[in-house]
């Protein structure tokens, strides 16, 4: 509702561009990503992690000699202050969901840092995933892993969390993974961490309200619940009546369907060739053949129930069978989706701080006006 005198209100901010960036274009009729240049397709399974970050952050892919350097400044970042880790012991008591506590202890990691954009750019890159680890183990009884300095990222977080060496294809099915969520345009969670570095606050901060964004359940996302459906339906021949049920009831298909997405996500295509060649190397096809012959009946019979909504599958579909495969457990979905992501919240710092000026919006008052003053005896 406006009161006349506002200009008008954009719900949601839907369609309003808020800013230019050179990081990620998101084209939601063709289902194209572009990622610094990159369509989705061709970075995501060729990539390391570090590459894709260096990229997102410096604007070209490094050469050797750069990507040495940026490998080994990450490296010396990766353990946790004591105090960060003493934190997750105690935050581990109290059995708090894995998205808190990544929150409550990225908050710590300035620590011993000096004012540098660029230092504390490069610790939470390098610590999200000690602390997804470490917080894992500690919530399971476990004790936390340190970090193997021979290991690269994504291998290294795999050592971390499971205590044993992942295979090449594993380690290959992980950066794919974390390439392809490295950034998607101005989603709330980037949004967030841009209005916050806007104020001329810190990377810290900004990373800390990026994950608060990211944990809720309109954009974290849920692949747990689609995972969940999969499971249930169980055996191909029994996916068409079990998803029929589902919508004559009225209930959403977990893992479909897309706000801006009216085509095939291009992720999910990305996520489920990399799914297709972890499975294969592991010997067993099974999961990934039931999964794709649920995709195919769940788009059919949802263009039948909901003509003209081209509800297609979403990214969230083959994430859950991904990290699945790698033996992720489905409360670990969302921060891994974090130790991804924060390349592309850190990008978004630098260009806001770059080019950017303060976030600032309006907002329309509808509430009331000419109140008269009631003194408390009164009311
Ligand atoms: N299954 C069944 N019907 C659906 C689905 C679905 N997955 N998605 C949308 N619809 C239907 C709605 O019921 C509605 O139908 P109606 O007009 O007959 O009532 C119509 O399509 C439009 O739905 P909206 O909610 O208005 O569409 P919106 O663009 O806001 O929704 C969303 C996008 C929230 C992702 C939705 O498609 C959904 O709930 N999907 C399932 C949950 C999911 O997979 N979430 C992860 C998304 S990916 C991410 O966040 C990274």
């Amino acid at each position: 509702m406006q009161n006349g005198t506002n200009p008008p209100i954009t719900p949601g901010l839907e369609g309003v561009v808020a800013a230019e960036t050179r990081l990620s274009s998101v084209n939601g009729q063709i289902g194209e990503l572009i990622i610094a240049g990159f369509a989705v397709e061709e970075l995501g399974n060729k990539a390391t992690f570090e590459e894709t970050a260096y990229l997102l952050w410096y604007g070209h892919l490094p050469d050797r000699h750069e990507l040495l350097d940026f490998k080994a400044r990450l490296v010396t970042l990766r353990t946790l202050p004591p105090a960060t880790l003493h934190l997750l012991k105690v935050v581990a008591t109290q059995k708090v969901p894995a998205m808190d506590a990544l929150r409550m202890a990225a908050g710590t990691l300035n620590l011993g840092l000096s004012n540098s954009h660029e230092e504390a750019a490069l610790a939470l890159t390098a610590r999200l995933p000690t602390i997804v680890a470490a917080y894992w183990r500690l919530l399971h009884g476990q004790e936390a892993i340190e970090p193997d300095p021979t290991l690269d990222h994504a291998a290294n977080y795999l050592t971390m969390l499971n205590g044993k060496r992942p295979s090449a294809s594993q380690v290959r099915g992980l950066e794919t993974y974390l390439n392809t969520v490295v950034d998607h345009g101005l989603n709330a969670s980037t949004f967030a961490a841009r209005v916050i570095i806007s104020t001329q606050s810190d990377v810290v901060s900004a990373v800390v309200g990026a994950i608060g964004a990211l944990k809720g359940p309109l954009h974290g996302g849920a692949p747990g619940p689609a995972l969940d459906m999969v499971f249930e339906i169980g055996s191909a021949d029994r996916a068409e009546s079990y998803l029929r049920a589902k919508l004559e009831r009225g209930e959403r298909l977990m893992g479909f369907g897309h706000r801006v997405y009216k085509v095939r996500d291009p992720r999910a295509e990305v996520l489920a060739q990399a799914a297709a060649q972890m499975f294969q190397a592991g010997g067993d096809m099974t999961l990934y053949e039931l999964v794709k012959a649920v995709e195919g009946t769940a788009v059919s019979l949802l263009a039948e129930y909901k003509p003209g909504r081209n509800l297609q599958t979403n990214v969230e579909f083959y994430t859950a069978l991904l990290l699945h495969g790698l033996g992720l457990e489905t409360d670990l979905f969302t921060p891994t989706f974090a130790i991804g992501r924060v390349a592309g919240w850190i990008a978004h710092c630098f260009e806001q701080v770059k080019y950017g000026r303060l976030i600032r919006p309006q907002s329309a008052y509808v509430g009331e006006r000419d109140r008269q003053w009631l003194p408390l005896q009164e009311r």
